[in-house]
């Protein structure tokens, strides 16, 4: 299983000196040096943390696969049209959200998503879809002619030691199964931390997983090289 780092923290960090520590780009490296196998970032319409130069100065000074999140507008399409990252994926954005709170519905907006999506392919993007583990959005993603999808792991991280976990798990798990067997390659993320973070790896033939907030919490006490090799010790390893 593959990890990618979600750094869009450090640069909330950055942003609330409004100077350049920490640096987001000394990041990428470091998670890239630590062996992560993607950087992941959110460009967001408001650029509360991640902005334009962040992406680009990724992409063009290290050595590392990017994965480009972005909602489904006109704007970011041409960034990523530009930039070029190998990954993008796209997530619903809503301007007051703290975090990115659910999954994109695909299935209500079938022909704006492909649409969207097609440029993006036609350039060779890895293109995934930030969904909820449902069947109704996994079969829509499948329409779309996207490879990739991305489960939202929001719901089970959150029930993660409470009598709900069981019932969100196996969501995740029968999701990723239908989409495989529709020919889609699975990502997850969203929530996952050092502990609910093992139970992703009983859910078959899962890609990548893409974690963010607890690792850099984590690299707050332990040292980010630290954090990565950790969690990516879990991920491949355990
Ligand atoms: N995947 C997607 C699509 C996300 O939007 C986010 C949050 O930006 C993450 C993964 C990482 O989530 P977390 O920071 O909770 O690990």
């Amino acid at each position: 299983m593959l990890l990618g780092v979600n750094i869009d923290h450090v640069a909330t960090l950055r942003n609330a000196r409004g100077e350049n520590e920490p640096s987001v780009i000394e990041a990428a490296k470091i998670c890239a040096e630590a062996g992560a196998d993607g950087i992941t970032t959110h460009l967001r319409e408001d650029r509360r943390h991640i902005v334009d130069e962040d992406v680009f100065r990724i992409k063009n000074e290290i050595n590392c696969r990017l994965n480009l999140e972005m909602a489904a507008t006109g704007e970011m399409q041409k960034i990523a049209l530009k930039l070029h990252p190998e990954a993008c994926c796209i997530v619903p954005e809503k301007r007051a959200e703290i975090t990115t709170e659910g999954g994109l519905d695909v299935f209500s907006q079938q022909e704006k998503i492909n649409e969207f999506v097609k440029p993006l392919l036609t350039d060779n993007i890895n293109v995934s879809l930030f969904i909820d583990p449902s069947e109704q959005q996994v079969l829509a993603a499948v329409k779309t002619g996207v490879k990739y999808i991305e489960l939202h792991t929001g719901a089970y991280s959150r029930a993660f030691g409470s009598g709900d976990e069981e019932q969100e798990f196996k969501k995740l798990q029968i999701a990723s199964k239908i989409a495989q067997e529709n020919g889609l390659i699975v990502n997850a993320g969203h929530g996952l931390n050092y502990k609910n973070v093992f139970r992703m790896k009983e859910i078959n033939g899962l890609n990548e997983l893409n974690i963010g907030h607890t690792i850099i919490s984590r690299a707050v006490f332990k040292g980010l090289e630290t954090a990565v090799k950790e969690m990516l010790y879990i991920v491949k390893f355990s």
